[in-house]
């Protein structure tokens, strides 16, 4: 029987909240076709029935087994025990499992996510539309479809540098809610404007589009690509450009139309990616001359739909 030998955080926090603890070896049977939440369960249930660790479907859908295996954030139950032993090379070394490191620590391998219920809080629900009877296209459905698949692991909250390391909990969505806003302010039926809130509350400037959060997404969403960067194109646009808001424009270029894509931490006195803002008023223009186009159609075929016959 082959064995394996997982080296896990044991520990709880002190008084300060500060984590206390140390990493103890447990040697287990490794049976064909395990995952890294099977090692736990056969650790909790032969050597450590004290273990603490959080789990509910098993099955990659309910987001709660999110822990750091071998320094990488993971899926505990649909990390394959196979791909660890190629990553490895084999299982002659101990693997290192470890709690989320950006949240604060309960016990053992069982975090405290509750910031995430309480940002979760600060975004307004869909608003809209009145009539019962909306029609919206295939497209503009698939647009949102893919940020809906979020299990809300909080695996990317965990690796995005500006919380793991700058700790700005308070003044930043992080990943995980910018896709949430990004399913509200891109369906076409919301009609509440995010973008002020994102702007100066959820403080979308601090992200530098390093892309580290879509790497660990365990349900492949592109949050960098698909709602971080039209995010923000959507702020310049309605902050930074003159043809769209001219008022704003000119009181807001200054203030670091920059920073919204430098790859630095952001700064107001950044110079930033020159090029890469002006692509992203280009993009976002097309877009919105394509939502127009789309918003008329949608007019005109609610008023045949009302014709009196
Ligand atoms: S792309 Fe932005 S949100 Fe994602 S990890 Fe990098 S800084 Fe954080
Ligand atoms: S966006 Fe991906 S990584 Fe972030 S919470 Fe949702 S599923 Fe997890
Ligand atoms: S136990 Fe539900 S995602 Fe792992």
């Amino acid at each position: 029987m082959e064995k394996v030998t997982f080296s896990v955080f044991r520990g709880s926090p002190d008084e300060a909240g500060s984590p206390i603890g140390e990493m103890k070896d447990y040697t287990v049977d490794l049976d064909e076709g395990m995952v890294v939440l099977d090692v736990i369960h056969r650790i909790q249930s032969e050597e450590a029935p004290d273990l603490a660790c959080r789990w509910n479907c098993k099955a990659g859908k309910c987001g709660s087994c999110s822990a750091e295996v071998n320094g990488k954030p993971r899926l505990m139950c649909m990390t394959r025990m196979d791909d660890i032993k190629e990553e490895m090379g084999g299982l002659e070394d101990p693997i290192d499992v470890r709690p989320m490191q950006a949240f604060p620590l309960l016990r053992d391998l069982v975090t405290d996510v509750s910031w995430a219920y309480e940002t979760d809080k600060r975004i307004s629900p869909i608003q809209g539309p009145e009539e019962p009877d909306w029609v919206f296209n295939q497209h503009e459905a698939d647009r949102i479809q893919e940020f809906r698949s979020c299990i809300e692991c909080m695996l990317c909250v965990n690796t995005c540098h500006v919380m793991r390391e700058h700790e700005k909990f308070d003044e930043f969505a992080g990943p995980r809610f910018f896709v949430r806003l990004a399913s509200l302010e891109m369906h076409p039926l919301d009609t509440l404007s995010r973008i002020p809130q994102i702007k100066d509350d959820f403080g979308i400037s601090y992200c530098n589009i390093t892309r580290c959060c879509t790497e660990v997404c365990p349900a492949g969403i592109q949050i960098t690509d698909n709602a971080i960067i039209p995010l923000k194109e959507r702020v310049v646009t309605e902050y930074f450009d003159p043809l769209v808001n001219p008022v704003k424009a000119v009181s807001s270029f200054t203030s670091g139309l920059f920073s919204y894509f430098t790859e630095d931490f952001p700064t107001n006195s950044d110079p930033g990616n020159t090029e890469m803002a002006k692509t992203a008023l280009e993009n976002e223009r097309s877009r919105l001359e394509e939502a127009k186009k789309m918003d008329s159609q949608r007019t005109e075929r609610a008023r045949k739909r009302f014709q009196p016959k």
